[in-house]
C-alpha cells in the first residue's frame, strides 16, 4: 500500500483551472486503479503557506523525527512519509506560483528530506516518484523559448537532489493562443494523464 501526495497551486477554483482539471483527472484515475492506497490533497492556498521564519530555521539539520508537530516542519515529514508526488501548478513568468516555491522550502529541511554527510549532501527520498503536472499559455519545448522553462527545470532538478529516482511531467501548452482549440486541448490531456496515472 502506498500513499500519494496531491500538492496543488492555484488560487483559481478547481473546475475552472486547466492545471486542476488536468491533475484532478490523474488523481481521480489513480485512485480507481490503486484502491488500496491513501492520497492526501494538499491545496497550498488553503494550507495559507507562508514564508521561512527565524524560528523554524532554527529546527532545520534537527535530529530526525524532531519537531513532527511544528507548523512548518510537520509538511517535510508528510512529504518524507508520501510513496508518491502529485504537484499540479500553472506557468506563471516562467515558472510555477511562489507559494509552491514556499511549499517547497517548508519541506527541503536538512535532517528531515535530506542530510548532509562527509560526502556532500544526500537525499532521503529514495526510492520515490513524482509527476508534475503543468499548463502553459505558450510553448516551450524548443529553443530558444526552452531554456526560459524555468519551473520544470527547477523541480525536476530538486527532487533529484532530494534522492527521487522517477520525475515525469504532463504539460499541455498553447493554451493562451488564439488558434488553441483549448477544451479540446484539456480533454486530451486529461485522457493523457489518465492513462498514466494506471501506472504511476
Ligand atoms: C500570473 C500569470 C503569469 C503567467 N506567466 C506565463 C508565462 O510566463 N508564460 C506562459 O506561457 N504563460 C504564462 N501564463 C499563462 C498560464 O500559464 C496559462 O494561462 C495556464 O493555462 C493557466 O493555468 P490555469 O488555468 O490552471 O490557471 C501566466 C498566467 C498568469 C495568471
Amino acid at each position: 500500500m502506498s500513499q500519494l501526495l496531491y500538492i496543488f497551486a492555484n488560487p483559481k477554483p478547481r473546475g475552472e483551472s486547466r492545471t486542476l482539471r488536468i491533475s484532478d483527472g490523474f488523481v481521480g484515475a489513480y485512485r480507481d486503479s490503486h484502491p488500496q492506497d491513501t492520497v492526501i490533497e494538499l491545496d497550498l492556498y488553503k494550507e495559507n503557506i507562508g514564508f521561512l521564519t527565524q524560528e523554524s530555521l532554527l529546527m532545520h539539520n534537527v535530529e530526525p523525527g524532531t519537531g513532527r508537530d511544528h507548523p512548518q516542519l510537520k509538511y517535510a515529514y508528510q512529504f518524507l512519509e508520501s510513496d508518491k508526488i502529485v504537484i499540479a501548478a500553472p506557468f506563471w513568468n516562467l515558472s510555477f506560483p511562489a507559494i509552491l516555491k514556499a511549499y517547497l522550502d517548508y519541506v527541503t529541511v536538512s535532517g528531515i528530506t535530506f542530510k548532509y554527510t562527509s560526502q556532500g549532501p544526500v537525499g532521503q527520498c529514495q526510492g520515490k516518484k513524482a509527476v508534475h503536472i503543468v499548463t502553459r499559455g505558450g510553448a516551450y519545448g524548443q529553443e530558444p523559448l526552452k531554456s526560459l522553462e524555468l519551473g520544470d527545470r527547477y523541480l525536476k532538478t530538486l527532487f533529484q537532489f532530494l534522492g527521487f529516482q522517477e520525475f515525469t511531467t504532463i504539460a499541455a501548452e498553447n493554451m493562451d493562443r488564439s488558434s488553441t482549440d483549448v477544451e479540446a486541448a484539456v480533454q486530451s490531456a486529461i485522457a493523457d494523464a489518465q492513462q498514466k496515472a494506471k501506472d504511476f
